[in-house]
């Protein structure tokens, strides 16, 4: 199993250098999956409406595809793995401190200021680019994190709240990534009383303060623990990470079945996020991490597309508050087909992964470069990439994916590329 670590920490965690340099249509109905939600958790179907997604909007760039998957809450249902683990975490943070706020009913659609601008991701900075997310309209968006919903509830007088919800981000094609996934945020402020020797410090003196690491011990200790309860005993190792809006910044590894798997990103809060959010006397920590890897790795789900089924032979294994092993069902075999075409100069490899979705849905598993080569006469590029075609539910036959392989090579010229 592949556990890339780019659906979630990679994304805001570049590295501090580049950082500082960067930083109308019909729409088919999709049904929602009947399962009693989670104690307390809101209703969020009011959000599976497409027409709020699919605007009409130059720079509007959710697909249908995309548009359909909002408003399922997954995270919600109390037999769906992604709701299990959500509240195995819940019922952590609860029996730590009952004084937890649980949110999960946030609008999706969010503004670049809220899921951007208050956590001093910059205008320039490569996550905010249209090949990477998903815009509703040049001021709003399909949230590419749950951090999005920071800002608001510390403006809101919020001091210790958790906060899930599904996630969108145009990313490439494989068993370990999909465009939209499920994150867990979660937020802690200290008492100003704890923190007041900290009070008028620069911020190398902050950085260095006892009061610093007291919060990110507070912060590493958490965690820790939650990585037990969620794995038992478990092997731990933590590196500095980057975050915009956290300083210090770190990521979290679990020695799983003797691989290091990177499970999540926190830090303190940045005292600028803070003032943002006319917080500036208080600090805290954050943590963010994704639902789909934790799942993937409990329930030992080897798709993460199969999250997102409606097949009962998926859905009827899983139920409220049990951890069990995901046993496949027949596995059907794979359709493969190779594309090459010499490139554009402004090629987006999202914009083609995203076709490809488009065209075939859920039928594409995986999407590979296999070979670029360069003309060194004409200074043209070509690449070519090996698409591998699978049905989680049934046989697909050579015919009916050459006639989508053959769309996608048509639809391919729309993007500039020269097909080979
Ligand atoms: N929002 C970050 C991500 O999606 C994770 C994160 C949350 C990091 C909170 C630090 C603090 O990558």
């Amino acid at each position: 199993m592949k556990f890339s670590t780019s659906n979630f920490a990679t994304y805001f965690a570049v590295t501090a250098a580049t950082a500082a340099t960067t930083t109308t249509t019909t729409h088919a109905f999709v049904p929602l999956l009947v399962s009693k939600p989670l104690k307390g958790t809101t209703e969020s179907s009011s959000y599976a409406n497409v027409d709020r997604y699919c605007v009409d909007h130059p720079n509007n760039n959710i697909p249908n595809h995309i548009a359909a998957l909002v408003g399922r809450g997954l995270h919600t249902k109390e037999d769906h793995p992604i709701g299990i683990i959500r509240s195995k975490i819940q019922d952590y943070f609860i029996a730590q401190d009952s004084e937890y706020k649980i949110f999960d009913g946030e609008d999706p659609i969010v503004t670049t200021t809220q899921c951007f601008d208050d956590l001093r991701i910059n205008p320039d900075h490569p996550g905010r680019s249209p090949s990477d997310t998903y815009y509703i309209t040049d001021e709003t968006l399909l949230r590419t994190h749950t951090s999005a919903h920071q800002s608001m509830h510390l403006r809101d007088g919020y001091e210790k709240f958790l906060c899930a919800g599904d996630v969108y981000r145009r990313d490439e094609i494989d068993s370990s990534h999909y465009p939209a996934f499920h994150q867990l945020e979660g937020v802690k402020l200290f008492p100003s009383a704890d923190v007041d020797g900290a009070k008028g410090l620069s911020k190398e003196e902050w950085l260095a303060s006892p009061e610093c690491k007291m919060i990110a011990d507070d912060l590493k200790e958490t965690l820790e623990g939650l990585m037990d309860h969620l794995f038992g005993p478990v092997e731990k190792k933590w590196s500095d990470d980057f975050f915009p809006f956290t300083e210090p910044s770190f990521e979290c590894e679990i020695l799983y079945e003797g691989e290091w798997l990177e499970v999540l990103g926190c830090g303190v809060i940045h005292s600028e996020v803070l003032e943002m959010a006319d917080r500036g006397d208080r600090r805290g920590w954050a943590f963010g991490l994704g639902l789909e890897r934790l799942a993937m790795i409990l329930f030992k789900i080897p798709d993460i597309r199969l999250f997102w089924s409606d097949d009962t032979r998926f859905s009827k294994q899983f139920s409220a508050g049990k951890i069990t092993t995901f046993k496949p069902y027949s596995k059907y075999p794979p359709v493969f087909k190779d594309i090459a075409f010499w490139l554009p100069e402004d090629f987006v490899e999202n914009d083609f992964f995203e076709m490809a979705r488009g065209i075939a849905g859920d039928l594409v598993e995986r999407m590979e470069l296999t070979d670029t080569f360069t003309n060194p006469k004409t200074n043209k590029t070509s690449k070519c990439y090996r698409i591998t075609y699978r049905s989680m539910d049934r046989s697909l036959t050579d015919d009916e994916i050459n006639v989508l392989q053959n769309d996608l090579r048509v639809q391919s010229e729309t993007l500039g590329l020269e097909v080979r």
